[in-house]
């Protein structure tokens, strides 16, 4: 291995092969207490234990050595809106009264291609703090939206995937497209973007109740036009929002109907929340290869219920954490398994730390189709890592005192551990962050 390229990480390492669920918690992980990460050109060349590894690598290369710190795959966030950073934390409404009052307005000012610009960079650097290197994110109804968190996300080299909303009918004129506007403008996009180095698009109705059925014909459109583009939406999140979908769509079984109505289902599709879905929703969900982005901190915030992981567990379908942010309060993946585990707690079904950071890396990049490239320490994967600090706040430090067993030390870590926690982000095995001390 000798090779001026190569960079060599030392800390406690842990990724995932597999989903516990599925392979059972002993056979789905690689943790190596005292591990190497070797990073060639980007890319992972070797992981395992540093007495097995360390003996072969050129003495003369540094070694990077993360004391007291836990290395894993880089978070992937499955759902999220970078214009709604500013609104994180708005008082008092569920999901209706909450876009109408808060999203919308601030949506509004995605016009303006500098606040995009802004807003956009702001928020992948927000990314990057919190240890997430790869998102599904929406944008807003405007065109130059997309191309603002595109340019910032191709400046930060992060794999990303966007799209502009699609929205034709109940919200306010200023952020209304058309069929036509919308196909037109999401075409040039996916043409201007996807598969450009590591960003992809979705095409993205932003939920039935503001999409005619000419709208949702042309999103099916698109996706037959080009098969391997993203689609991204909500569905089933709040009670109010699903009778109205019933009203809208009578010729629809349910929501989930809407969608398949329209073409819209498949392996590159993505629902953000499936709260009050039925067993044989999820059944399809399963049988089309679908996604759902499970979001914890957004549905407790707004009311909206508890997510049944355990029937998509057994349903088969694949899921991933979304933090929804501005609906969602915060960027942090730790912060949302906190919330996931009390979620599931509710539901009477902990939430284990190994299935919570599963979900957080390899479970988001399968959801997300994403796990030839990204999600674990395979080689030849993409080398993007987040390195957490144990020691990180007194109280952390003090709690793992006590913790003996690895489920243990790792359940306390993404319980109490939020953006402080994350020392150090890696993208294609550069430093894209480093916290301050
Ligand atoms: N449903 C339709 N639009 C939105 C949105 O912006 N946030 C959330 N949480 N749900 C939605
Ligand atoms: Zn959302």
């Amino acid at each position: 291995m000798g090779d001026d390229h190569l960079k060599i990480y030392r800390a406690e390492i842990l990724h995932f092969l597999d989903d516990p669920a599925i392979a059972g918690e002993a056979e789905s992980y690689q943790y190596f207490s005292d591990g190497v990460l070797v990073v060639k050109n980007g890319r992972v060349e070797a992981v395992g234990p540093s007495h097995e590894l360390l003996p072969n690598l050129p003495a003369e290369l540094e070694v990077v050595h993360y004391r007291d710190c836990l290395i894993l795959p880089g978070f992937i966030d499955c759902h999220v809106h970078y214009p709604q950073t500013e609104i994180v934390a708005a008082y008092g409404a569920q999901l209706l009264d909450w876009l109408e009052n808060y999203t919308f307005p601030t949506e509004r000012e995605f016009s303006d291609p500098n606040k995009a610009r802004r807003v956009a960079e702001l928020f992948l650097d927000e990314l990057l703090r919190n240890g997430t290197t790869t998102a599904l994110a929406i944008a807003t109804v405007h065109e130059t939206s997309v191309d603002a968190y595109f340019t910032a996300a191709r400046t930060r080299r992060m794999r990303m995937i966007c799209g502009k909303v699609l929205m034709d009918r109940n919200a306010p004129d200023y952020l209304l497209d058309t069929p036509e506007t919308g196909y037109r403008e999401s075409k040039a996009l996916i043409e201007r973007w996807h598969g450009k180095g590591r960003l992809s698009y979705a095409v993205t109705p932003r939920f039935a109740p503001t999409c005619s059925d000419e709208q949702l014909t042309r999103a099916g459109q698109l996706l037959r036009e080009h098969p391997d583009v993203y689609l991204h939406t909500h569905l089933a999140e709040n009670l109010d929002e699903v009778k109205w979908v019933k009203e809208l769509f009578p010729m629809c079984s349910g929501y989930l109907d809407v969608y398949d109505h329209f073409g819209l289902l498949g392996r590159h599709s993505i629902f953000a929340h499936c709260i009050h879905l039925n067993a044989a929703e999820f059944a399809l969900l399963h049988k089309t290869g679908s996604g759902i982005a499970f979001c914890p901190t957004s549905n407790l915030f707004l009311g909206s219920g508890l997510f049944n992981l355990t029937r998509a567990e057994n349903k088969k379908v694949n899921v991933g954490f979304g933090t929804d942010t501005g609906a969602g309060t915060s960027f942090s993946l730790l912060q949302t398994i906190n919330e996931a585990y009390k979620t599931q707690q509710l539901r009477g079904h902990p939430l284990s730390a190994l299935k919570s950071l599963y979900l957080a890396t390899l479970g988001g990049a399968r959801t997300l189709d994403l796990d030839g490239v990204i999600g674990n320490f395979e080689p030849g994967k993409e080398a993007d890592f987040v390195v957490l600090d144990y020691r990180s706040t007194p109280i952390l430090a003090l709690r793992l005192e006590r913790c003996n067993r690895l489920a243990d030390k790792l359940f306390v870590l993404a319980i109490l551990g939020d953006d402080r926690a994350v020392k150090a982000t890696y993208v294609l095995g550069k430093e894209a962050y480093r916290r301050g001390n």
